[in-house]
């Protein structure tokens, strides 16, 4: 990958932009639509939100205002665990298209999976919301579908009963948590790997093994993560609202980082995580 417009190919075929801009946690309104205008004026052709996340018609806003063609944009969102099962996919995700003002989006992610400590159904539950997923895409209101946060026994169930495999799960990752049995299945089954909070929330920016290691290559603590997951084919979805970090964060095609410094990130402890773990705090228990 040598600059954002470069693509991985799903394994339907659809090409997705190497870095995603992130927008958990940017208030709807003015700032989520002015840095989504900001992020495609840097060069981001990756944008991502969620229904949960409150904010799809500020980026759906800021993506118009931008005068970039909707067709040169990859858009992901995500349903929420509120609109669990078939029909209530289905009207989920007319909801979000309205909310963007669009008639597609490029990638629709089941947001947190049900599990165990939710439901004994859960793996009932999570194939019966898939079965929308399936419906959506061959309707093509969603041009690839996918999944986020799902361990690899919630992926194992669904493969049991899926028609279409999941393309990509999006997963939290970053220096101070690889989360490496999952990050290898979904590699294994050729899904594309997201990371979610590549900088850890902003913590992991501060972390002293990070540091030294951005000094060592004269990059940013933020550089070092998002080319963190880069090393590895994984597809980081840093987030920020400050226009110059927007920019910054988008000078990751000038270093490699030299496998003992990844052996180092990877060894690090835990760091900057969320602590949201699907099977021990799920998403319906936050
Ligand atoms: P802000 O949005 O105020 O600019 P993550 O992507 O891991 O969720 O991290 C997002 C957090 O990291 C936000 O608090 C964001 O702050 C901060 N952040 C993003 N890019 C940078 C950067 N280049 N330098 C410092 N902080 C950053």
């Amino acid at each position: 990958m040598n600059k954002l417009t470069d693509t991985y190919t799903l394994k339907n075929g659809v090409q997705i932009p190497c870095i995603g801009y992130g927008t958990w946690q940017t208030p709807d309104g003015a700032t989520a639509r002015d840095s989504v205008k900001c992020a495609l004026e840097c060069g981001y052709r990756h944008i991502d939100t969620a229904a949960a996340y409150g904010n799809e018609s500020s980026v759906g806003e800021g993506i118009r205002l931008s005068g970039v063609k909707r067709e040169d944009i990859f858009v992901t969102t995500k349903h929420w665990i509120a609109d669990r099962g078939y029909d209530k996919t289905i009207l989920a995700c007319e909801k979000s298209l309205k909310e963007l003002g669009m008639d597609y989006v490029d990638l629709y992610l089941i947001h947190w999976p049900c599990v165990a400590k939710i439901s004994e159904n859960w793996a009932e539950i999570n194939a019966d919301t898939w079965r929308g997923f399936e419906k959506l895409y061959k309707d093509g209101k969603i041009r690839a579908i996918g999944v986020s946060n799902f361990l690899p026994s919630h992926l194992e169930a669904l493969k049991k009963v899926c028609e279409i495999a999941p393309m990509v799960n999006q997963i939290e990752h970053h220096p101070g948590y690889y989360q490496k049995e999952v990050v290898d299945y979904c590699q294994a089954n050729d899904m594309l790997v997201q990371a979610w909070s590549p900088l850890g929330c902003g913590a992991v920016l501060k972390d002293p093994t990070v540091n030294a290691i951005a000094e060592k290559y004269n990059k940013t603590a933020a550089h070092i993560c998002i080319r963190y997951a880069m090393e590895r084919n994984i597809l980081p979805l840093p987030k920020s609202v400050t226009p110059s970090r927007i920019a910054d964060n988008t000078k990751v095609f000038d270093f490699t980082l030299a496998p003992e410094d990844l052996a180092t990130l990877d060894a690090m402890p835990k760091t900057g995580y969320s602590g949201y773990y699907p099977d021990e705090a799920p998403a319906d228990a936050l």
